[in-house]
C-alpha cells in the first residue's frame, strides 16, 4: 500500500471538492498544484486590502440549491448580483440587452418601441440563412446593437473578424423586455465574504497541499506516492500530446493600484469598441462592497495563446473536439486515475457545474 489513497493534481475548484469529500471519507490525500498558491482560477490575491480576482471576475451563480448549500457551508456569501455595462466611444449601455438599453440606443419608451426597433432592423437585412457570426447575430438583435455592442467585443475576444467567424459561436442572444439588469438569470448569486480563498480554504481543510509542484516534471515519483490520481490539468499533456494539442484562448491582465476610491462605480464595464485593445476593465472592490481609500483595476486583453500562456478558453470547434475525443477514448480506458474539470475534460465550465461534476464523480466514485 502506498502513502497516500489519492494524488490530486490540481488545487482548482474541482480538485479541492474531490480531496475534500475523499478526505471526509477517510480517504488520505495529497494535492500538489504547479502554481504558488492553491484555487486555480478562482484565486484571489490582497492589494490594498482587496480580494483582487487574479484570473479574471468571477461571480457565483446557481439555480441549484445543493450546490448553493454546500458552497455556504464554507463560507458565507453575500448579495453581489453582475449587473455590467458596456462602454462604446464614450457612451454607456446596460448589459445584458434590455429596456435600459433600448431607452439608452433609441429613447424606446415601451418594450413594444423596442420590439419593433429590432423587427424593422433585422427585416431591412433580410437574411435568410446566416453564414458567419455577424449575420447571426444581426439576424436576432438588429444592426444597432450589434455594431455598438457585439462586433468589437467580439472580434477583440476571438482575435478574427465577425465575418470570418461561424454563426454557431452565438446560439441565441440575451434579449430582455423589462429594466432588469441583472445579468444572471439564476436563482442564487453573490460572492464569497472574504473572497473566493476562503472557499478553497474551507474546502482544503488540513488536507496536504503542496505548491510550486508540476506533476509532469515528478511524474514518476509523485504516481509512486498514491493508489489513485486524481488528474484536472490538460488532458492532452497526460497523453504526451500523442494526437497534437488542443487549442485555448488567452488572456493578459493588466492590474493598477489607483488613488482614488471608486474609478468607474461598477465591478465590471466592457469595452466594445474595436479600437479600445482591451475588452473589459474590473474593479474589484466593488464585488465585496468594498470602502477602501484606494483602488485596484485589471484591464483584460484576450491574447493568442500559446505553450507558455495560460489557457483559458478551450476552442471547441470541430477539429480540436475531434483530437479531445481521442484523449477521451483513452482516458475511459485509464484505470487508477479520474479525471476531471475545465482543463481535463477540455470544456468550458461556470464555478457551479465543475462542484456539480466534481461531487457527481465522486458518488460514483465512492458508490454512494
Ligand atoms: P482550474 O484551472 O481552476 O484548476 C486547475 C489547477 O490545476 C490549477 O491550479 C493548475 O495550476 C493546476 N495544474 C494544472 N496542470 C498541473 C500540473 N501539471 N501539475 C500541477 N498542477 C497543475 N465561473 C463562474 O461560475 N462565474 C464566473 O464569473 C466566472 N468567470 C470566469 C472568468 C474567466 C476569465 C474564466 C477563464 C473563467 C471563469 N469562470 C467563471 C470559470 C471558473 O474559472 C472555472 O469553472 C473553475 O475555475 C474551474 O476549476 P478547475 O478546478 O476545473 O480548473
Amino acid at each position: 500500500n502506498k502513502e497516500y489513497d489519492y494524488l490530486i493534481v490540481g488545487s482548482g475548484l474541482f480538485g479541492s471538492v474531490f480531496a475534500h469529500e475523499a478526505n471526509k471519507r477517510g480517504k488520505k490525500c495529497l494535492v500538489i498544484d504547479k502554481r504558488e498558491h492553491a484555487g486555480g482560477n478562482v484565486y484571489c490575491e490582497k492589494t490594498e486590502g482587496i480580494n483582487v480576482h487574479k484570473y479574471g471576475p468571477h461571480v457565483f451563480h446557481t439555480n441549484d440549491e445543493n450546490i448553493w448549500n454546500y458552497v455556504n457551508s464554507f463560507v458565507s456569501f453575500n448579495h453581489f448580483t453582475c449587473n455590467t455595462l458596456a462602454n462604446y466611444k464614450g457612451d454607456l449601455y446596460n448589459l445584458p440587452f434590455n429596456m435600459n438599453t433600448f431607452y439608452q440606443l433609441w429613447e424606446s419608451i415601451t418594450p413594444d418601441e423596442a420590439k419593433e426597433k429590432i423587427r424593422s432592423q433585422i427585416a431591412e437585412l433580410d437574411l435568410k440563412t446566416p453564414a458567419n457570426l455577424e449575420e447571426q447575430a444581426i439576424s436576432l438583435v438588429g444592426t444597432d446593437v450589434y455594431e455598438k455592442l457585439i462586433k468589437g467585443y467580439t472580434e477583440k475576444q476571438w482575435g478574427r473578424p465577425a465575418t470570418e467567424l461561424p454563426a454557431f459561436i452565438i446560439k441565441r442572444l440575451p434579449v430582455r423586455f423589462n429594466f432588469d439588469n441583472n445579468y444572471f438569470n439564476d436563482k442564487y448569486q453573490g460572492i464569497p465574504v472574504g473572497g473566493y480563498n476562503k472557499l478553497i480554504e474551507g474546502l482544503l481543510g488540513t488536507i496536504e497541499t503542496r505548491l510550486n509542484i508540476d506533476y509532469f516534471e515528478n511524474r514518476e515519483e509523485l504516481n509512486a506516492l498514491a493508489d489513485q490520481i486524481v488528474f484536472t490539468g490538460k488532458i492532452d499533456q497526460f497523453y504526451n500530446y500523442q494526437f497534437g494539442q488542443l487549442e485555448y484562448r488567452s488572456l493578459r491582465f493588466e492590474q493598477e493600484t489607483l488613488n482614488t476610491d471608486n474609478y468607474q462605480g461598477n465591478a465590471i464595464i466592457n469595452y466594445t469598441e474595436r479600437e479600445v485593445p482591451y475588452t473589459r476593465v474590473i474593479e474589484h472592490k466593488h464585488f465585496e462592497f468594498g470602502t477602501q481609500p484606494n483602488t485596484v483595476i485589471t484591464r483584460e486583453y484576450p491574447q493568442e495563446w500559446t505553450q507558455e500562456k495560460e489557457p483559458y478558453y478551450p476552442i471547441n470547434n470541430t477539429q480540436n473536439n475531434q483530437v479531445f475525443q481521442k484523449y477521451q477514448d483513452l482516458a475511459v480506458k485509464e484505470t487508477g486515475v479520474i479525471f476531471g474539470g475545465r482543463l481535463a475534460e477540455y470544456r468550458y465550465y461556470d464555478m457551479h457545474q465543475i462542484i456539480g461534476s466534481a461531487l457527481a464523480k465522486v458518488a460514483a466514485h465512492f458508490n454512494d
